[in-house]
């Protein structure tokens, strides 16, 4: 006779970036509401940061928050310099810790499932057969970047890779599946940028993707609507996908109120949403470029330059750790100093959905990460975009190009291309972009609204892992 079914219990594991940090939160947060028992396991970093700066022990206290050593000291820099040092220590350091502690019932005997980065899938081999749980992978970046991904391999037999110097940059890439003639070779995902195919860290990132089908199932923060076509080839490889996105929406729809995105690792300076208050709207551009971009202090200066001269108000997010060699003497122009004081606002770090929901901001200069996009869409505000790195190349070609939510300002990093594309978007071709971004943010609320595909994809995953847990 079968005993009373077990609750649910699963292990979330993110990569240690605050992107990444964020949507698993989230994801714990629904599955948490959805009565599935959640360990959340970190770094120390993470866990310190989090409890320092947004008490996450006291705010969800019925999680089992666990830590497991990435092999760095504390202080270690977590910036995107770092990234190659940081995934190679958790491949030696981490991996076999994992390992032991999922077949040992370290986390306990009731785990039904594990939810795993899904550009950690490097910590489990898929032939294990010493790993029992079924391990689902999230992909926390954008559908269309997954899928330039994924067809890397393919750019490369066919000889369209690998790019050959910066002359090459805007040659048209013709056979990515749905996405023909659209992706030039700068808009494909950042590492593709190398004139050698076997270089370690393409090699790496490709050897990571081509895992991402070999999950139990993929979940992706998207849309139906916004990536449907998309999402249909990603299927034909990995087809037990759940698209559950926008997910800091969906658990407004489930919590039935408002929240925001408390997740920092940072502490939020939330003077900003005062100064807000006293501008008019849409007048603002929000200035952020996420938590592990790194530019010199020339960029910094191009772009303070841009903002003081496009005449529109900024609200600027310089991150402690935003500047390199900060520490270098820099002459700091009267005419910016006098421009901020005029129009401009500058914090460390911001509370980003609410500022982006203020109605005083009016667009959002971006790095294009996938959180800021989503959040930006959801918020209805065009874009600049500026992306840096990784998936961001392909979301700001999306962007501009697909959803026409914005410009595209990659690889330009000069005064007047910021002062122009800022006044683009808040000015000159405001109407067309805050149509196209309006009729966006009612599609995203749609799909996480009863009825809609993310809403119904969210309880297809509790009642899978339901089943699992049986
Ligand atoms: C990283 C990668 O850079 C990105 O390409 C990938 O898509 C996700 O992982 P990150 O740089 O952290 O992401 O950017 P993003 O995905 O946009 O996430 C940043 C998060 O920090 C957002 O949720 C945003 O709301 C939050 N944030 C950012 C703040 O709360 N305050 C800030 O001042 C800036």
């Amino acid at each position: 006779m079968k005993g009373e079914p077990q609750a649910p219990h699963v292990l979330i594991f993110p990569l240690p970036f605050q992107g990444h940090i964020n949507s698993m939160l989230k994801l714990a947060e629904l599955l948490s509401l959805a009565g599935i028992t959640i360990t959340f396991l970190n770094t120390p970093h993470s866990h310190h940061q989090l409890t320092h700066h947004s008490d996450v022990l006291s705010r969800f206290p019925a999680f089992r928050f666990r830590t497991i050593t990435d092999g760095l000291p504390l202080d270690h820099p977590r910036t995107i310099e770092f990234f190659a040092q940081i995934i190679a220590s958790f491949d030696t350091v981490t991996k076999p810790i994992f390992k032991h502690w999922l077949i040992s019932g370290h986390f306990g005997s009731d785990l039904t499932c594990v939810v795993l980065d899904a550009f950690f899938k490097n910590l489990v081999d898929a032939e294990d057969a010493e790993i029992k749980h079924p391990i689902f992978g999230f992909r926390t970046v954008s559908a269309c970047s997954v899928w330039a991904y994924l067809c890397v391999p393919q750019l490369i037999e066919d000889g369209q890779l690998p790019i050959r110097g910066e002359e090459d940059m805007d040659r048209m890439i013709t056979n990515v599946p749905g996405m023909e003639n659209l992706l030039r070779c700068r808009d494909l995902p950042g590492f593709c940028r190398v004139t050698d195919t076997n270089d370690p860290v393409l090699q790496f990132i490709l050897k990571q993707t081509q895992r991402s089908y070999q999950f139990h199932a993929l979940i992706l923060n998207s849309f139906q609507d916004l990536e449907g076509p998309i999402l249909s080839n990603i299927r034909t490889l990995c087809p037990n996908l759940y698209v559950i996105g926008p997910l800091h929406s969906l658990l407004k729809t489930k919590l039935s109120h408002e929240t925001e995105s408390l997740n920092n690792l940072w502490e939020v300076d939330r003077s900003c949403l005062a100064w807000l208050d006293n501008q008019p709207p849409g007048s603002v551009i929000y200035v952020s470029f996420g938590s592990i971009t790194v530019m010199g202090n020339q960029s910094l200066m191009e772009f303070w330059h841009g903002l003081v001269n496009s005449g529109r108000n900024f609200l600027w997010v310089i991150r402690p750790d935003l500047v390199k060699g900060k520490n270098e003497e820099i002459e700091i122009p009267a005419e910016l100093e006098e421009g901020t004081k005029q129009r401009g606002y500058m914090v460390g770090w911001a509370p980003q959905e609410k500022v982006l929901s203020h109605e005083a901001v009016g667009g959002f200069l971006t790095h294009s990460g996938w959180n800021s996009t989503l959040e930006s869409i959801v918020a209805g505000k065009p874009m600049v975009c500026w992306s840096y790195t990784a998936d961001q190349q392909v979301n700001s070609r999306f962007v501009s190009n697909v959803w026409k939510l914005g410009v595209d300002m990659k690889d330009l990093c000069d005064r007047e291309s910021v002062a122009k594309m800022v006044n683009d978007v808040m000015v000159n071709r405001k109407e067309e972009f805050m149509r196209s971004a309006t009729e966006m943010a009612n599609l995203a609320r749609r799909s996480v609204s009863p009825g809609g595909s993310s809403y119904a994809d969210f309880d297809r995953l509790v009642n899978d892992i339901r089943l699992l847990s049986q």
